[in-house]
């Protein structure tokens, strides 16, 4: 059993009062709140640690360094990497995938190759594998999806060709919630030698991650959706592929030696870490692993499925409520439409009464499309959210809709 009321506690922001009225956060697919301990661990680290790290022989240039190292070991066993080595540190999901496919892509994708995504991406998975095969020429084919928002995986059978090059797929998906079968995707995949990126923007958030049962050979995500803070993210590569791909940005760090006529690369993961990297974010990333490493996983998920399996009985109940995205295997993530009602008004209408959901595409623009729909009301449940904040969420949207749907003419 989870002890949620002590949990909130440990999340300072939980207890704002947006125009006075207690918050209810429902908007944890865009980002999650962040427990005190990870707020501490980066202004302390303003406080008494801060220094550029790794080249510096004084007292705070040391602290800061070890402080750095050791998350990449946190990241490894929080994921269950085989070496630290896998884990690069970049800014966040989007920029792990854009990684991948300007080094890994460029080096591997020509001309009437293809790369095989799902047709629920969000935009960061779709658009830089859309700009590299332009560049060279290569052909972009999407899984499609059925009307409960679950992959077709025999579409995927006919989809995999002698001529794909990588599929990136997402794990759970951010607008419908749904969990993609990945390590199926992934042993569909590597039977025909082809290797597998998984966003893991949202899933590393909901479960526990084990890239090496996966076998997944790449797996990106983001700090701040997990309890850290913004501006840093990690991407895993298997070691075999990160040492073959040429590195992605050149300047300090990413270097052995540099003259005029040539440079040598330093090793993996260096090699994809260059310039100063966000010392103090990496350092409170490793705070919120902490967190996440002190708390019932199992009933973590436990009971965000009952949250969710609370909130869809009582949203679905409501007249005119339509769910999008009703797949078997789902996390707390709960997208509607309302007849008759734009997503955007009722969403500023719970904001009005501290309710904080999102609206619109979620970034996933064709997701929005698949379903006819300019976009959904998004209410996205983390662990410190409660069946009352879901009670909170019915009885306002019920308000929301009678005040917002136009009255028949008398
Ligand atoms: C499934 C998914 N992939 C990728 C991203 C992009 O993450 P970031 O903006 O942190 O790079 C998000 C963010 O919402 C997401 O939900």
């Amino acid at each position: 059993m989870l002890n949620v009321q002590n949990i909130r506690a440990d999340f300072p922001i939980l207890s704002e009062t947006p125009y006075g009225k207690p918050l209810v956060y429902l908007d944890n697919a865009a980002s999650s709140q962040k427990p005190k301990a990870v707020i501490d661990a980066l202004m302390n680290y303003y406080m008494h640690d801060n220094a550029n790290i790794h080249r510096g022989v004084h007292y705070l240039s040391q602290k800061a360094s070890a402080a750095f190292d050791e998350v990449r070991g946190k990241v490894q066993r929080f994921i269950n990497a085989a070496d630290e080595r896998e884990i690069v540190f970049v800014r966040g999901t989007t920029e792990g995938v854009n990684l991948v496919a300007s080094t890994f892509g460029r080096m591997n994708i020509g001309a009437g190759d293809e790369v095989l995504i799902s047709a629920m991406e969000h935009h960061s998975n779709i658009v830089p594998w859309q700009m590299l095969c332009k560049e060279k020429g290569a052909v972009l084919k999407v899984i499609p999806m059925n009307d409960r928002g679950e992959l077709m995986l025999e579409e995927a059978d006919k989809l995999i060709t002698d001529r794909t090059k990588i599929v990136s797929v997402v794990h759970i998906s951010n607008s419908l919630g749904t969990v993609n079968p990945v390590k199926e995707i992934i042993r569909k995949a590597h039977a025909k030698g082809i290797p597998v990126l998984v966003d893991g923007a949202q899933s590393t958030a909901h479960q526990r991650i084990d890239v090496q049962d996966l076998d997944a050979d790449f797996f990106v995500f983001s700090g701040h959706k997990i309890l850290g803070p913004t501006g840093v993210g990690c991407l895993y590569g298997k070691m075999h592929l990160l040492e073959a791909m040429p590195p992605y940005q050149g300047g300090g760090e990413m270097i052995h030696s540099v003259t005029f006529e040539h440079t040598t690369y330093n090793e993996v993961p260096f090699k994809f870490e260059a310039g100063t990297p966000n010392i103090a974010d990496v350092i409170a990333l490793g705070a919120a692993i902490d967190y996440w490493n002190h708390l019932d996983r199992d009933a973590v998920e436990k009971y965000e499925q009952e949250l969710l399996s609370y909130a869809t009985e009582k949203v679905a109940a409501i007249p005119g409520v339509r769910l999008i995205g009703t797949a078997a295997q789902k996390a707390s993530v709960l997208s509607f439409v309302i007849d008759g009602v734009n997503a955007l008004d009722a969403g500023m209408y719970l904001d009005t009464k501290g309710i904080a959901v999102r609206t619109g595409h979620h970034c996933t623009e064709p997701v929005m499309i698949r379903f006819c729909i300019p976009g959904t009301l998004r209410a996205s449940f983390m662990f410190y959210n409660t069946k009352e904040e879901a009670d909170a969420l019915a009885e306002q949207l019920r308000k929301a809709i009678a005040f917002l749907q136009p009255q028949p003419a008398i």
